[in-house]
């Protein structure tokens, strides 16, 4: 028995969601992305929402917004995927590291430290699905200190008069911080749809808009809609119905609108996301934590307490003691029975690219520790017990051969 890591759910009401979208002879930017749109506000909490074709460009499209540029610095996690810093190289900023803490997010104490008269804003990623500590963040945000730090340049960073709180929701949507979903924790966050991800239109992302007053959050939305599409006055939509062709373009904006037939999608997959797919990964990651708990060398990511609900996005298990050469032996043996396996992340100071800039590993001790003995286990919908069984079987069959050095 094969076992992959994170196939999508596609199954018959996928098929007719994306059949329909194909039928109805509308498939760009049109009335599904628009019914997503509302689903995913009401589902977050947030005060409105703007479907992207990427997390990636949703980010990207927020710092723009926000007016992030040369001379500005973004506080990023070491510990995350490339997507969430090079978008700040992109707007010609400067990424700032920082390390990780004991449950792969950043901590509120060191952001706080990284924090200059350049910071613009602060892009936390809910690592896994399981989200930041929140309140902390957006008290360093709010705190008199940072506020008269900040020297704001355009008029959104005036209007906001602090550093702007960006989340990067990318592994979290459904995940919940003190009764409240991801979506509606900070200013902005932002959701990736991607192929592996929990709920997938196959490339894919949401911007989650819930800036404070004097912010109207429906007139960001439009100034974003017209952003994410050329600076254009008009969708393909509008301009098509009758007659309605005229149009302008207001500023030289980007291609990042959402197609119909992704947010088909969508809206099949969020009609039973809170019901069906985050109640799977949740018995998956208990059967995992269960077995794995009585494990001597393991350490068992976290995914509830009294505050936290993760989204059960990636498996993220740690063994003690190891080192990252030991970690990679192990990685093999799994896949040598065909289980497949991951490492969830290489910390972005280890990329040439970011080496080449000046970052150095050294600097982030907890971020490399975290990586060098972590090993992500597959978790997908139609992942079953008998397949669950053995992933357990082969990981602790790999890890106790390593450890007793008979590898
Ligand atoms: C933490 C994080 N941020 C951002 C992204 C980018 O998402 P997308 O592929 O939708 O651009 C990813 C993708 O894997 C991610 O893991």
């Amino acid at each position: 028995m094969k076992v992959p890591f994170s196939p999508p759910r596609i199954d018959e009401k996928i098929i007719r969601a994306v059949k329909e979208a194909l039928h109805s002879g509308w498939i760009t930017t049109g009335p599904r992305v628009r019914r997503f749109e509302q689903m995913l506000t009401a589902y977050g909490g947030q005060k409105a929402t703007l479907c992207v074709n990427s997390a990636s460009a949703g980010l990207e499209l927020m710092l723009r917004w926000f007016g992030v540029g040369p001379g500005d610095e973004v506080i990023v996690p070491a510990y995350t995927y490339a997507a969430t810093a090079n978008v700040v190289v992109h707007c010609g900023a400067r990424p700032v590291f920082v390390d990780s803490g004991d449950d792969f997010n950043v901590t509120a104490e060191t952001v706080a430290r990284a924090i200059t008269g350049r910071t613009k804003v602060i892009m936390p990623v809910d690592i896994a699905g399981w989200p930041c500590d929140y309140d902390a963040l957006n008290n360093v945000v709010n705190a008199e200190e940072y506020v008269r730090m900040f020297h704001p340049e355009t008029p959104e960073q005036q209007m906001l008069g602090r550093i702007l709180l960006l989340s990067d929701a990318a592994h979290s949507i459904g995940a919940v911080y003190k009764g409240k979903r991801t979506g509606s924790l900070t200013d902005i966050s932002v959701y990736s749809f991607h192929a592996v991800k929990n709920l997938t239109t196959a490339e894919g992302g949401a911007v989650c808009l819930n800036l404070p007053p004097p912010f109207d959050n429906q007139s960001v939305y439009k100034t974003l809609s017209i952003k994410a599409l050329h600076g254009q006055t008009k969708d393909a939509m509008t301009k098509f119905e009758g007659g309605n062709w005229r149009y302008d373009i207001v500023e030289p904006g980007y291609k990042y609108n959402m197609t119909d037939i992704q947010a088909a999608m969508g809206i099949a997959e969020l009609e039973r996301y809170e019901e069906d797919m985050l109640v799977k990964r949740k018995y998956i990651f208990q059967r995992y934590t269960e077995a794995f708990s009585a494990c001597s060398w393991a350490r068992v990511p976290p995914y509830e307490n009294s505050e936290r609900i993760s989204s059960c996005h990636a498996y993220l298990l740690r063994v003690s003691g190891l080192s990252e050469q030991s970690r990679d032996v192990i990685l093999r043996l799994i896949y040598i029975n065909e289980v497949a396996v991951n490492v969830h992340f290489v910390p972005l100071p280890m990329f040439t690219y970011y080496k080449n800039a000046g970052y150095n590993i050294a600097d982030y001790p907890l971020a490399y520790s975290s990586y060098a003995c972590e090993i992500s286990l597959p978790v997908f919908y139609d992942l079953t017990d008998q397949m669950i069984e053995l992933v357990i079987d082969t990981v602790k069959h790999a890890v106790e051969k390593v450890r007793s050095g008979h590898a």
